[in-house]
């Protein structure tokens, strides 16, 4: 028999976590505070787009329980995972607030109680967490950082198959009883103290940020000496110390992790006496890719009032409708300062970006959105957007002219298509039979959108 656990948070890691622990065999009671959220869980409905976990949970329905109150939650386990949010506050440090409200609704009976926290917390958080529960007078209540390392799209088989499996803890035996857990995985377990663990989750995404704003910054080099990112990336990424991941040019990261666990480690370092200045970079570098669509635009099209585009996703990756921090919100409002007509179609993340984009079209349909636009810009690599460069789509554009924000098409097989392309680091190429603006023009157009601008 497995030893039964409690999940505290039902959201993409809450879920996912829940999910997986039932399919291994445990029963598994899932916490959350949002009413409306619990009842959509048990009337077998997911309130989140992530593959397969809609059939994960229908699959171990039975050994799964959902509720918000916190009593009924320890009622089978004392083993539970935190995995509510930690979203940035506006100092850049994460808010932490839900994690204290959970260690402050502890009980102080059940017996046997361990947290495992599984939402990202700042290095520090645990010391301080147990120190909250040891003035409550909980010093039997073991505290342990188990961080999770998932990412949306692909959280299922990223829970199942990890690379590594953190476990940070003060004591070993309040530790082993957590690698216990994942013994059947194939995954090392990496044991550690507490701050350490916690540290290795906010450096491995600070790296990771890194290494996409590194890479975008290299491809904005490759647009100046003609030079095609994507032939760099594959050449860098075959020397095994630098690795093929990641190396991806685009329009930035976005999510609900990267932005502010960066944001997070390089708060958490000034507050600490450190000025982290590579992470300041790496932030700057994202901020800007997000904009560099609007130069790209006005590259081909002069001045964008009045001009009309549309955004192609609008979530932050593919196979989520995660909008958080996602490059389309900074990239549709920006057009819409320019004076642009903004489009945007989605698969699954209309609902949650509508409230977020006020004056932006949004289209449930693709030919709707590209209909009478003067430019089609990927935002999202959405494998759908594969077959944009087709007849419908040039013929219901006003201007053939796509701007791959995530270097998803051959450029050769767009222009042949009827299309000009612009990529991300890559040559551009002019649609057959047209001219790009020459700088004069581009000079003039500028000049008069300017003059379009009212004075004050
Ligand atoms: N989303 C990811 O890809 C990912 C990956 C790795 C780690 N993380 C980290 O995991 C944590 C959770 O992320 P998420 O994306 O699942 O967040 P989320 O916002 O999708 O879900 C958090 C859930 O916690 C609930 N909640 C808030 N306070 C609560 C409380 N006191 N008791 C019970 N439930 C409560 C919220 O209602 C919400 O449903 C964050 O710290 C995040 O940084 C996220």
């Amino acid at each position: 028999m497995r030893e039964p656990i409690s999940v505290i948070g039902a959201g993409w890691v809450g879920l996912v976590t829940a999910a997986c622990f039932a399919d291994l065999g445990h029963e598994v009671t899932v916490r959350d505070v949002d009413a409306a959220r619990i009842a959509e869980l048990e009337a077998g409905r997911v309130p989140i787009h992530e593959p397969g976990l809609g059939e994960l949970l229908g699959r171990n329905r039975s050994r799964l329980r959902f509720t918000t109150s916190s009593a009924q939650l320890f009622e089978r386990s004392g083993l539970a995972f935190v995995c509510v949010g930690t979203p940035p506050t506006y100092s850049g440090d994460a808010d932490l607030s839900a994690v204290w409200q959970v260690v402050d609704e502890l009980p102080t009976t059940k017996d046997g109680l361990a947290l495992i926290m599984k939402s990202t917390v700042p290095p520090g958080t645990g010391v301080q967490v147990r120190g909250r529960l040891d003035a409550r007078g909980l010093t039997q209540v073991a505290y342990v950082s188990n961080p999770e390392f998932l990412a949306e799209g692909t959280a299922i088989a990223n829970f199942m198959r990890p690379d590594r499996v953190v476990v940070g803890s003060f004591g070993s035996a309040e530790g082993d009883r957590v690698a216990m857990l994942y013994q059947e995985f194939a995954a090392p377990i990496v044991r550690a103290d507490v701050t350490s663990a916690e540290m290795i989750k906010y450096a491995s995404n600070a790296f990771l940020a890194t290494k996409i704003s590194f890479t975008n910054e290299i491809a904005n080099v490759c647009e100046e000496v003609g030079a095609d990112v994507t032939l760099v990336a594959n050449g860098m990424g075959l020397d095994q110390r630098i690795g093929p991941h990641f190396l991806r040019a685009g329009l930035g990261y976005g999510g609900s992790c990267f932005p502010k666990d960066v944001a997070a480690l390089k708060q958490l370092a000034g507050n600490s006496g450190y000025h982290f200045q590579l992470l300041t970079s790496v932030i700057e570098v994202n901020e800007l890719q997000k904009r560099r669509v609007v130069g790209k635009l006005r590259k081909h099209l002069g001045s964008l009032q009045d001009r009309t585009v549309a955004l192609l996703g609008l979530a932050f990756k593919p196979d989520t409708n995660d909008v958080r921090e996602a490059s389309s919100l900074v990239l549709a409002l920006r057009l819409l300062a320019e004076g642009a007509h903004v489009k945007a179609w989605d698969p699954v993340a209309i609902e949650d970006a509508r409230p977020l984009l006020a004056g932006v079209q949004l289209c449930e349909d693709l030919l709707e959105a590209v209909s009478g636009a003067d430019a089609a810009v990927i935002v999202t690599e959405w494998n759908d957007l594969k077959a944009l460069p087709r007849p419908e789509v040039r013929t219901a554009m006003n201007n053939p002219l796509i701007v791959d924000g995530r270097n998803l098409l051959d450029p050769e097989t767009v222009r042949r298509a009827g299309f000009a392309y612009e990529g991300i680091g890559r040559p551009s190429s002019p649609v057959e039979g047209r001219v790009a603006p020459q700088p004069l023009e581009l000079a003039e157009a500028l000049a008069r959108s300017l003059a379009e601008v009212p004075a004050g």
